[in-house]
């Protein structure tokens, strides 16, 4: 919050600091807008006009540049200093010592869970991880090579229809319920999802096992009585759920909260989630960092293809960030737990590849000057391809993790009471009053 102080401008008028003065050269009128936040309110704007029933200014912001949606206390990105915080934890730490339950505890609910509390959000979240049967057989409808990512976001949006009390969205219970159903029952239909594309019998949930083991359960058994999976590796996915679960306002999290401004249910909200992030410019860099890598097949080859980016053929898959103009937090993290799963899996040769592009890269004026360091995205693929993930499953393990931020990020926008309905303005730019044709006339 800012404090404001009394100035006088040139004109003798009082003005406070912490604000902008505008003059309208149209109308050689002065406005005076206060600023919050290093933010001005956009419909302060509005009171610019020429004449009176004019609708006043607007800001055009296509993709959102420079335009706040929403105040939230969920999650903190300084991306010239490379910070991520949730709640205010560094993301190193909770990586390091949380598990995603109790991350997503603490993005729901703000505050870290008691040993009491994280038994009980455990518990409930395990007790709901099965499915209605009816849910199961509409994904054995679905085309047998059908993309997972397609099939999740119609299976989440449908969840719609098994529990409509979701509709009540003002309800507290209610809304509590449904986070639950959402955090526990995503890997379910991920997985149902994944088996469906390789025309494999569904596993159903493995309630012994933890949030991520249950998923690589429900992913990997065959025959056996009973998976068991690597710890080191169910610990790598669980910290790769971590490192996916916010992002504050990015384009699913900005769909999920758009679609709920309509005070629709929450699953066909992060239904829309889901959708966002199937686009290959939001959930799918890794899979087009691991096709770069095949591409390059090798270390002997990284300098050309470097050439080649630095002459603008290409771009390095898995660098740079809109935000992020310094590492990406997530990618050193993401480093290490690559070392940890290829110690259960063997080394990818693409390891080297990736490491090689990377020390080069990090040391060229090309990268250097343009601030573009490694994302996320760089090395995740690699960890996915390592515990057997195809390609198809990267952009839906992406979104089991991200329904913790999205929950999260929706709950905060239904309790806001300057949230409405998400509408846009636009500048028209087609043509204006014309006379209809008779098609026999045309
Ligand atoms: N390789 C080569 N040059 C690049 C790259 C790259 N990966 N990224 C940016 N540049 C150059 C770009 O050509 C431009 O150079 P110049 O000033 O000479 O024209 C300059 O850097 C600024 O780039 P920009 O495209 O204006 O930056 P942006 O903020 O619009 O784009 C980005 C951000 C992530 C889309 C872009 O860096 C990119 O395409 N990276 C590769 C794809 C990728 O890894 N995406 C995953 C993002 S992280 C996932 C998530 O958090 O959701």
């Amino acid at each position: 919050m800012t404090t404001q102080t009394e100035t006088t401008d040139a004109g003798g008028v009082a003005t406070s600091s912490e604000s902008l003065t505008i003059t309208d050269n149209r109308t050689g009128k002065t406005y005076e807008i206060p600023i919050e936040d290093e933010t001005i309110r956009a419909t302060e704007l509005r009171k610019i006009k020429v004449k009176d029933d004019d609708f006043g200014l607007m800001t055009y912001d296509p993709a959102f540049m420079a335009t706040a949606s929403c105040r939230s206390s969920v999650t903190y990105i300084d991306g010239d200093n490379g910070i991520l915080e949730y709640r205010g934890y560094p993301i190193e730490q909770l990586a390091e010592k949380s598990s995603y339950l109790e991350v997503a505890y603490l993005l729901i609910y703000g505050e870290l869970p008691s040993s009491d509390q994280l038994a009980e959000w455990d518990h409930q979240i395990t007790i709901h991880t099965f499915v209605h049967e009816n849910v199961k057989e509409f994904m054995q409808g679905f085309r047998y090579d059908a993309h997972p990512m397609g099939m999740l976001l119609a299976s989440v949006g449908a969840l719609s229809t098994f529990y409509p009390e979701a509709a009540d969205i003002k309800d507290a219970q209610s809304r509590y319920i449904q986070t639950i159903r959402l955090l526990a029952k995503m890997p379910t239909l991920a997985a149902f999802s994944y088996r469906h594309n390789r025309g494999m019998p569904y596993v159903y949930p493995d309630n012994d096992l933890g949030y991520a083991g249950n998923f690589l359960s429900m992913i990997y058994k065959v025959a056996e009585l009973k998976y068991e999976p690597d710890p080191r590796l169910e610990r790598a996915l669980d910290i790769l759920f971590i490192l996916h679960a916010d992002h504050e306002q990015n384009c699913s999290t900005s769909a999920v909260r758009s679609v709920g401004s309509s005070q629709v249910d929450p699953y066909s909200s992060v239904a829309a989630g889901v959708a966002a992030l199937y686009g290959p410019l939001h959930g799918g860099a890794n899979e087009a960092v691991l096709r770069m890598l095949q591409r390059i097949g090798s270390t002997d080859n990284v300098s050309d293809f470097i050439q080649g980016v630095k002459n603008g053929d290409e771009r390095l898959m898995g660098f740079g960030h809109r935000v992020y103009k310094n590492f990406d937090p997530r990618a050193k993290i993401i480093k290490t737990a690559v070392d940890d799963v290829f110690e259960v899996t063997g080394k990818n040769p693409l390891l080297d590849i990736a490491t090689e592009l990377e020390k080069i890269a990090l040391e060229d004026e090309y990268f250097i000057s343009r601030k573009l360091y490694p994302n996320v995205d760089f090395y995740s693929g690699l960890i996915y391809e390592a515990l057997g993930m195809p390609v198809e499953m990267f952009p839906v393990l992406f979104a089991i993790g991200r329904t913790s931020g999205w929950v999260a990020q929706w709950l905060e926008m239904v309790k806001d009471p300057e949230q409405k309905i998400s509408r846009p303005r636009q500048i028209y730019t087609g043509a204006r009053e014309r006379t209809y044709v008779p098609i026999y006339e045309r």
